[in-house]
């Protein structure tokens, strides 16, 4: 049984003004009908061949968003019956504990499918194929990665080191690094030898949690207790606040990838599927232009926009119009209570003004 978790905790800062803390961008509609949420609990939908998939996913999201959460899955026919409500995000390793913990607590034991909520796949099938060969994979115990081939020196993503054959299109990951800096990253990307973690698991919940006793008990301590003192009304976990406050805060990458290859006294394999799918994570503006359908003169236009003699931007207007004249590479964002324009190059800066503008409150 293959059981779906969504880890939809993120704020999606660099994607301000259209993600906002009360809107962030898993619960909006960037790139296509669907929300990425949505997008996401869809992505296995047709999944053939020997894989018996839930029907219901799992969620794992701040309480705050719990509504639309509900709402949104409900509307697309994938309601989910367990949303496990963190008060305060501890990062995925906790995330994911609890996602374990109320699998077991509710007597099963599946195979977990991790899925970020604000990734963007373009080949569903493709997808697809990874996920049968790595439940295969997690199913003989192995803890599951998807590697892609990287296309430049990102320093916010993984980099695994593929090792030996673990099985046919398997490999063992002989190294996990996480977020290296950037000579680091061009270095890997040199050697031809790396492959970016795209931030999708497959584990069975009883490894999972074998995983976290070995290496991070403090986290399994604070998770248990939080989930022993958890609160079921209707399809919503209510985890222990006080207990899960004071979990310490740490990724599944950090707090397991990384220790797995050397750690071979856990018993645990890290094993990387290579994922050819039109993978993104869809973290800042630009990877939105970069995913997005462009005119001739390589512009995306969403809403009411007007380019003349313009080249290489992005626009997106949700209440009035927006027109450009003769510029390249910008970003222009327009809602009902603010209008951000900016250098194409210069997207991982948003954050910034998102900081100053909580600064100021
Ligand atoms: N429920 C919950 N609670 N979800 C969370 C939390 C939390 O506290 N923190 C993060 N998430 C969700 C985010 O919403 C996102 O969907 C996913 O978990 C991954 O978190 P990010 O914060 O986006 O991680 P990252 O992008 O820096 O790094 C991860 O993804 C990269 C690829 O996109 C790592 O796995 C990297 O190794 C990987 O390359
Ligand atoms: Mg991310």
């Amino acid at each position: 049984q293959l059981q779906p978790v969504i880890l939809s905790g993120g704020s999606g800062t660099r994607l301000w003004p259209l993600s906002r803390e009360q809107y962030p961008k898993q619960l909006l509609a960037l790139a296509g009908a669907e929300t990425m949420l949505q997008a996401t609990a869809l992505r296995l939908d047709g999944l053939s061949g020997e894989c018996t998939v839930a029907e219901r996913p799992m969620v794992v999201c701040n309480e705050d968003y719990r509504f639309m959460t509900a709402e949104q899955l409900r509307a697309i026919g994938k309601a989910s019956d367990r949303i496990i409500l963190e008060p305060a995000g501890r990062n995925t390793a906790p995330a994911l504990t609890l996602a374990a913990l109320a699998a077991i607590a509710d007597g099963e034991d599946p195979l977990l499918l991790v899925m970020p909520a604000d990734h963007v796949i373009g080949e569903r099938e493709a997808f697809q194929q990874a996920v049968v060969v790595g439940a295969r994979m997690a199913a003989q115990g192995a803890m599951v990665s998807f590697g892609i081939v990287p296309e430049r020196a990102e320093t916010g993503y993984g980099y695994i080191r593929c090792g030996a054959d673990y099985a046919e299109g398997v490999r063992m990951i002989a190294e996990f690094v996480e977020k290296p800096d950037v000579s680091t990253a061009e270095r890997y990307l040199a050697s031809g030898d790396y492959l970016w973690n795209s931030g999708i698991f497959l584990v069975r919940a009883g490894v999972w949690l074998r995983a976290m006793a070995q290496l991070q008990p403090e986290i399994l301590n604070a998770c248990e207790s939080a989930m022993r003192g958890c609160r079921r009304d209707s399809d919503f976990i209510r985890v222990d606040a006080q207990a899960f406050a004071a979990c310490p805060s740490d990724s599944i990458d950090y707090a397991v990838m990384e220790h797995l290859p050397t750690r071979a006294d856990v018993g645990i394999p890290g094993v990387v599927v290579p994922l050819a799918a039109a993978w993104s994570d869809l973290g800042a503006w630009d990877a939105l232009w970069q995913i997005a359908e462009k005119d001739g003169q390589g512009n995306v236009g969403q809403g009411d926009v007007l380019f003349e003699d313009v080249h290489g931007t992005l626009a997106i207007a949700t209440d009035r119009m927006v027109a450009c004249v003769g510029v390249r590479d910008l970003v222009v964002v327009e809602t009902p209570d603010a209008v951000m324009v900016l250098d194409k190059s210069r997207t991982q800066d948003v954050k910034k003004i998102v900081a100053r503008l909580k600064a100021e409150l």
